[in-house]
């Protein structure tokens, strides 16, 4: 089994980018073939400055070898460093209808965000579903594990795969099944919504300690006293059981439901857990922070094997379509 999944290097990753996708993206490398990339392409509809974008991406790299990406077994790479993809992107371009597009919601809401904020709406954006398909037909891909949010790009990869198989009359393209990550992914953050960078709410991975600290003590709690009851479902019991066995949330619970569970206790027993699960990973992402260029190495040999995986797929595309010489 093919398993494949990109990530945009946006930078600072956070608990809520760990257990709603990286994690399991560590998981499932035991479970098959698993290609990951660092979608540098991609970041480029948001992302406008070289320095940060290089930042981003080895950071990024970092991070995934810090939590236990093994480059033995799964294939990690750099998008820009198989510019072949770019080259599919255009070929399925072409048999992408305009009004696909139109429909994809995550392009419509960043149009309507940017319209707001007055940035130019590039075509990059518009076409952004379409290099995201060319990222996964050019593995033919068996597996696309991704969040919620990326499904209908999923979808959309399957019509576009089926265009061309249906323009040229072969079935170059395998239709991909989306994976859908199961919501673990319900990270909330520090003030209560979604935890994500644009609210300015997250607890960074790898951020220094004190900062940890200082992110968990500031967790909202409501002015329930000491000896009052509970309630559970409040994101300061979310973000603490995330890091519990299911025996220990129990106990802690029924603690909070009993009453006399002051939410400081809580919160320090998060933190200790939260730098206890990171602390094997910050010690090996420091390893590898040591050693940028093993990290280079790692991405141009996985960049290579992607390259043996991929080139095959893209000449059967070019054959289709009537692309360079007839083979011989
Ligand atoms: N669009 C994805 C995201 O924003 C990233 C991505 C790019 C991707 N290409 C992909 C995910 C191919 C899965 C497969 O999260």
């Amino acid at each position: 089994m093919r398993i494949l999944s990109g990530i945009q290097p946006s930078g600072e990753p956070h608990l809520g980018n760990y257990f709603g996708a990286m994690r399991q993206h560590v998981a499932l490398q035991d479970r098959g073939e698993a290609i990951y990339f660092i979608a540098d392409y991609h970041s480029m509809t948001s992302i406008r400055d070289a320095e940060q974008r290089r930042r981003f991406t080895h950071e990024l790299a970092l991070d995934y070898l810090a939590i236990g990406l093994d480059p033995e077994r799964a294939i990690l790479y750099r998008q820009s460093d198989l510019p072949e993809v770019c080259e599919l992107a255009w070929i399925l371009t072409t048999v992408t209808p305009m009004g696909l597009l139109e429909r994809a919601h995550s392009y419509k809401d960043k149009v309507a965000r940017d319209q707001a904020a007055r940035i130019t709406i590039t075509h990059g954006l518009f076409a952004y579903p379409v290099l995201m398909a060319a990222d996964i037909l050019i593995y033919n891909a068996d597996l696309v594990p991704v969040g919620q949010d990326q499904k209908q790009h999923l979808e959309m990869t399957r019509d576009i795969a089926g265009s061309f198989n249906h323009t040229y009359g072969r079935e170059v393209f395998k239709l991909p099944e989306p994976h859908i990550l199961e919501e673990v992914a319900v990270v909330p953050g520090i003030d209560g919504r979604k935890m994500s960078k644009s609210y300015g709410n997250t607890i960074r991975m790898f951020a220094p300690e004190k900062e940890v600290k200082k992110a968990v003590m500031s967790i909202v709690t409501d002015s329930t006293p000491v000896e009052a009851p509970k309630d559970t479902s409040t994101p300061l019991f979310q973000l603490w059981s995330l890091f519990a066995t299911p025996e220990e949330r129990e106990a802690m619970f029924a603690r909070a439901k009993a009453g006399g569970l002051g939410y400081g206790e809580v919160k320090k027993d998060l933190l200790a857990r939260i730098l206890d699960h990171f602390a094997g990973f910050r010690a090996r992402r420091a390893e590898w922070a040591a050693r940028p260029g093993a990290v280079e190495e790692v991405l141009a040999e996985g960049a290579r094997r992607a390259r043996a995986l991929a080139r095959p797929v893209l000449e059967a595309a070019r054959d289709a379509a009537g692309l360079g010489p007839a083979p011989r």
